[in-house]
C-alpha cells in the first residue's frame, strides 16, 4: 500500500471555522501587560475555513489554498497557531500524541479576519473529537484565550460581545441577516504594528472602553441601516494611516452603495455592510469593475466552530 491510500485511510476528522469582522471595535489604552483593553461586537462571516487532523508521528502543518491567498505568510511548523494549538491540548490531558494538520484556507492571512484565529479553534475542537477527550467547553475556552484573543469567539460563532483583551466573550442575539461585501488585500498588515500606531495617534485613549447603546439596539433591527449607522473601528486611523488606499476604498465601495464600508479589526480587509443580497452583489461588481482583483460576498452570523467531516 502507498503512502498516500495509507493517509487516506487513517481516522481523520474536519472542523470548519469562520472569519470573523468586528462590527465595533473600542480600543483603550494599553493594560501593564501590553495588551489593549477592548470593548467589541464581533460576528462571524460565511467566509470559513477547514481544519482537517490525523494521528502521526509528529507535529505537521499543510496548507491548501488558491493563489490569491499568500502562502508565504503561513508559519510553517511549530510556529503554527495549529501546531500550538495541539500542543496545548495534549499537555492538558497529559498525554503525548501528535497529528498532521491540513488547513484549507479560503480566509485571507493577516487579514483582520481572524482566520489564523479560526484554524486554531478548529484544530483545538478537530484534536479533541479525533482523540476523544471530552474537553469541557470552559477548558477549551480557556486554551483557546491562551492562543490568541480572538480564538475564544471563533468556538462560538454567532454575534457576540468581546471584552478583556478581546477574549471574554458573551453571546449577543442577532436574528437579522447580514449582507457584506469583503475586500481582501494580497498583502496583510501586522495587528501589533498597527495596535503601536494607535498608540501613537491616541495618546489620549481611556483606561476602559465600552460598546455604544445604538448598536446594542441597532441590533435588534433587521434593517440593516440602523447596524450601518453604529458600525465603528477605533484601529480604523491607524490602519488608513500605514496603508492611505483602504480610505479610498471604502469611499469607492460606499459611493457605489454600501451603507456603510470599514476596515476589519487591523485590516487590511475592508468590509461594506449592505442593504441586501442584491445591494451586495452590485456593489461587488463596481469594486470589480474599479480595479479590486478579489471582491467576495458573504453573509453573518454563522454558527461557531463545527465538525463537518469524520472518517
Ligand atoms: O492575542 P493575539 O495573539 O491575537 O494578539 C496579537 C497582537 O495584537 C498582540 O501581540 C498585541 O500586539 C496586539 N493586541 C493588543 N491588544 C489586544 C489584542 C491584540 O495589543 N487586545
Amino acid at each position: 500500500m502507498n503512502q498516500e491510500m495509507d493517509r487516506e485511510m487513517t481516522p481523520s476528522v474536519t472542523v470548519r471555522a469562520a472569519a470573523k469582522v468586528n462590527l465595533h471595535l473600542g480600543v483603550g489604552r494599553p493594560r501593564p501587560d501590553g495588551y489593549h483593553p477592548l470593548a467589541t461586537v464581533y460576528q462571524t462571516l460565511s467566509l470559513h475555513d477547514d481544519v482537517t487532523v490525523r494521528t502521526g508521528p509528529e507535529w505537521a502543518v499543510d496548507l491548501v489554498c488558491e493563489d490569491d491567498i499568500d502562502r508565504a505568510a503561513f508559519p510553517a511548523g511549530e510556529a503554527n497557531i495549529v501546531v500550538q494549538a495541539g500542543r496545548l491540548l495534549v499537555a492538558h490531558h497529559g498525554i503525548e500524541r501528535a497529528a498532521e494538520v491540513t488547513v484549507r484556507k479560503s480566509i485571507p492571512i493577516a487579514g483582520g479576519l481572524a482566520g489564523g484565529s479560526a484554524d486554531a479553534a478548529a484544530a483545538l475542537v478537530a484534536l479533541d473529537r479525533l482523540w476523544d477527550l471530552q474537553t469541557s467547553d470552559e477548558d477549551l475556552l480557556a486554551m483557546a484565550g491562551a492562543l490568541g484573543s480572538d480564538v475564544p469567539f471563533a468556538l462560538v460563532g454567532g454575534t457576540a460581545l468581546g471584552g478583556g483583551r478581546g477574549e471574554v466573550v458573551t453571546s449577543m442575539q442577532d436574528e437579522a441577516t447580514r449582507w457584506w461585501v469583503v475586500v481582501p488585500s494580497f498583502l496583510g498588515l501586522s495587528t501589533p504594528a498597527v495596535y503601536r500606531h494607535f498608540d501613537e495617534l491616541s495618546p489620549d485613549a481611556p483606561e476602559e472602553v465600552s460598546v455604544p447603546e445604538e448598536l446594542v439596539t441597532a441590533l435588534a433591527d433587521p434593517d440593516n441601516r440602523a447596524l450601518a449607522a453604529a458600525l465603528g473601528n477605533d484601529l480604523q486611523n491607524a490602519a488608513i494611516d500605514l496603508r492611505p488606499e483602504l480610505g479610498e476604498l471604502i469611499e469607492a465601495g460606499e459611493r457605489a452603495g454600501a451603507l456603510r464600508g470599514l476596515v476589519s479589526g487591523s485590516g487590511p480587509t475592508c468590509v461594506f455592510l449592505c442593504t441586501d443580497r442584491g445591494s451586495a452583489d452590485r456593489v461587488r461588481l463596481a469594486l470589480i469593475e474599479g480595479g479590486q482583483p478579489r471582491v467576495l460576498v458573504a453573509l453573518g452570523p454563522v454558527t461557531g466552530t463545527h465538525v463537518v467531516e469524520y472518517s
